[in-house]
């Protein structure tokens, strides 16, 4: 069961920023998950709200910011660390001839960001990401429906908060191969059953041993931890 680096080490560090994420490096992460807004002048930029307002000390909504705005606040405020808000390109480039897997969270649920898709899209390309690093979550189904119409060699992953009738055939109108559910949202046997039919399956997000456990003993692809030291742990049999 791979682990994944959920925004980061976020138990350690600033969530989402480029410390977490050289956390997850460092901890030998086997993934890194990140959350990804664009700004009013078109970047994709690393940040898990809509606004500004809870992780740094500024306040505003990213769609109505510049990328030069987003970076003059401070995102490690609330951990007494001084960081900035992260590119995407940054995150690329701490992974670039890694292993690691990249699932990139696109945060289509509340702000629509138009053109994200292709925006997104296009700056991997540009960045020669092999498509194989990458796996496309979002809670906005009809984001990665696009996203997979764009470019369909790029993973895809349904991101689920709550338990959804017909989920293979759902998965298939929308052009995932993957699921990520929340940790309390499946039973042993649905999931069992996902298995059988070939869809990968990484739930989020895990903070018990327990859970640990009981996705290890299913031989679930993948889990999203807050911090992997701990994770690892408790995953060596
Ligand atoms: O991608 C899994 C998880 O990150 C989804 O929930 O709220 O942490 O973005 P959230
Ligand atoms: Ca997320």
């Amino acid at each position: 069961m791979k682990l994944y680096a959920h925004r980061g080490v976020m138990a350690r560090y600033p969530e989402n920023t480029m410390s977490a994420f050289r956390a997850a490096v460092d901890a030998k992460a086997d993934g890194i998950e990140a959350d990804v807004h664009m700004t009013k002048d078109g970047e994709l930029v690393l940040i898990h709200d809509e606004t500004i307002n809870r992780t740094t000390d500024g306040q505003g909504r990213i769609a109505d910011m510049t990328l030069a705005e987003l970076r003059a606040v401070n995102v490690g405020v609330m951990c007494g660390a001084n960081d900035r808000i992260p590119t995407l390109e940054e995150l690329i480039d701490l992974c670039r001839g890694t292993a690691l897997r990249l699932n990139l969270e696109v945060k289509t649920d509340i702000e629509r960001y138009p053109g994200i898709e292709e925006r997104l899209i296009d700056s991997l390309r540009d960045q020669h990401v092999p498509a194989e690093q990458v796996v496309f979550s979002s809670f906005n189904h009809a984001t990665l429906n696009r996203l997979h119409q764009l470019a369909p060699e790029f993973e895809c992953a349904v991101l689920l908060a709550q338990p959804l009738y017909e989920i293979v055939a759902y998965c298939k109108e929308v052009g995932a191969t993957s699921v990520h559910p929340h940790v309390r949202t499946l039973t042993d046997d649905e999931i069992l059953h996902l298995q059988y039919v070939g869809l990968a399956i990484r739930p989020y997000t895990v903070k018990t041993v327990p859970d640990l456990e009981r996705f290890r003993r299913l031989e679930v692809d993948a889990v999203f931890v807050n911090d992997i030291d701990w994770a690892k742990a408790y995953s060596t049999p």
